[in-house]
């Protein structure tokens, strides 16, 4: 079959026709932005991979009703042609940004194109490789609207003369195998926690409007949605096993949240001038965006993080400390630096069994699964 090439990947209609759209051609050379992409450290987004056969197995039929009512939902698509810039794009005068802030929302925009992005190849494989039409028809729709949201970021990134280099990273970028019910439990999440990260933003924005730096804000609501909605289906697919979610898994379960959390805290105060300029607090934002996932993954998960306990917050404020100990060491080099590395991981380390072990709170998981966006 040919694949027509689309003008624009906001009208695609599937992955491979957004990726061949018009708007995700290379029409600058990017090639600081791709390096950024390319990274793979603990901070950054990775590209992954899987055994797509276990996952191809998945018998959806313990969940019929609230997959087929997703799927129809999905397939009506009420975000076709949305992400894309109209009259409410504002012009972004990008010589003139403070050159601090120009750095710090590049770097969100180039790491945010880069997850979308990692998603939409992860889905689109499981796509191409399965025969379980259920799980092919999920897995194609998710990869559409992942391929829609990079190639917003995209253009938005373009007007500041910079492109991250899709094709490139698909090819060379290293992949990380995590087995499948890793997937659920990471994707699920970075699905919930990317919801909970927009509908904030977008909320604060809506009531502090001075604060929109940006246009693409604007863009946020919908965006969001789409993110909840590929959180629901991980939801389902969870539910389709209780071992998932039961038994030695809940260690799992609390070791991605706590690996999920502290990442985003981190990675976030590393953009102070960013926080600003949107005029939140980080730590606010943090803990902010930490209740709403936490409330939300009470659909499927057996706990939830004590973010409220003594512990919680100082011990994030350690593990952010030696993260910048870690960074300042790599940069300068020579082995004083090494051994500065060293003892900044040591401390890395310590701060994350810290956090770990904070007794979690038990949740009793509803029979209901089924959740809407009500943030
Ligand atoms: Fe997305
Ligand atoms: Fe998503």
């Amino acid at each position: 079959m040919n694949v027509q090439a689309k003008k624009h990947s906001a009208d695609a209609t599937t992955a491979e026709e957004g990726l061949a759209a018009d708007n995700m051609a290379m029409p600058v050379d990017s090639k600081m932005a791709t390096e950024v992409a390319m990274q793979n450290t603990l901070l950054t987004p990775r590209f992954y991979t899987t055994d797509f056969d276990e996952m191809d197995a998945i018998d959806v039929t313990p969940v019929r009703e609230d997959w087929d009512k997703l799927i129809a939902r999905m397939q009506s698509d009420p975000n076709k042609g949305h992400f894309k810039k109209n009259e409410d794009w504002d012009q972004i005068d990008w010589d003139g940004m403070d050159p601090g802030l120009r750095r710090e929302f590049i770097d969100f925009l180039i790491s945010s194109c880069t997850a979308e992005f990692s998603g939409c190849v992860l889905y689109k494989e499981m796509k191409r490789r399965g025969s379980n039409s259920d799980i092919t028809t999920l897995f194609q729709l998710m990869a559409r609207d992942e391929a829609r949201h990079a190639g917003f970021i995209n253009d938005a990134l373009r007007e500041a003369g910079i492109a991250v280099n899709l094709g490139f990273l698909t090819q060379k970028k290293k992949y990380t195998y995590f087995r499948p019910k890793f997937i659920y439990y990471a994707t699920y999440l970075s699905e919930k926690i990317g919801y909970a990260r927009y509908i904030t933003i977008f909320r604060h924005l809506e009531a502090h409007p001075e604060h929109r730096f940006h246009p693409i804000f604007k863009w946020f609501k919908e965006w969001c949605n789409d993110e909840f909605s590929h959180g629901e289906a991980f939801a389902l697919l969870m539910k389709t096993d209780p071992k998932l979610t039961s038994g030695g898994n809940k260690l799992w379960i609390k070791f991605f949240l706590t690996a999920v959390y502290s990442t985003m805290w981190v990675r976030d105060h590393q953009r102070p001038a960013f926080h600003e300029a949107l005029g939140v607090d980080p730590e606010w934002y943090g803990q902010e965006v930490f209740r709403k996932t936490s409330e939300i993954s009470k659909q499927v998960f057996p706990l939830t993080l004590d973010i409220d306990h003594p512990r919680w917050i100082p011990t994030l404020k350690r593990l952010e400390a030696a993260n910048r100990q870690i960074a300042k060491a790599k940069a300068q080099g020579g082995i004083g630096s090494a051994l500065d590395r060293v003892a900044g991981s040591a401390k890395a380390a310590a701060a994350f069994l810290s956090l770990y072990t904070i007794p979690a709170v038990k949740n009793d998981v509803p029979v209901e699964t089924r959740l809407e966006p009500a943030y």
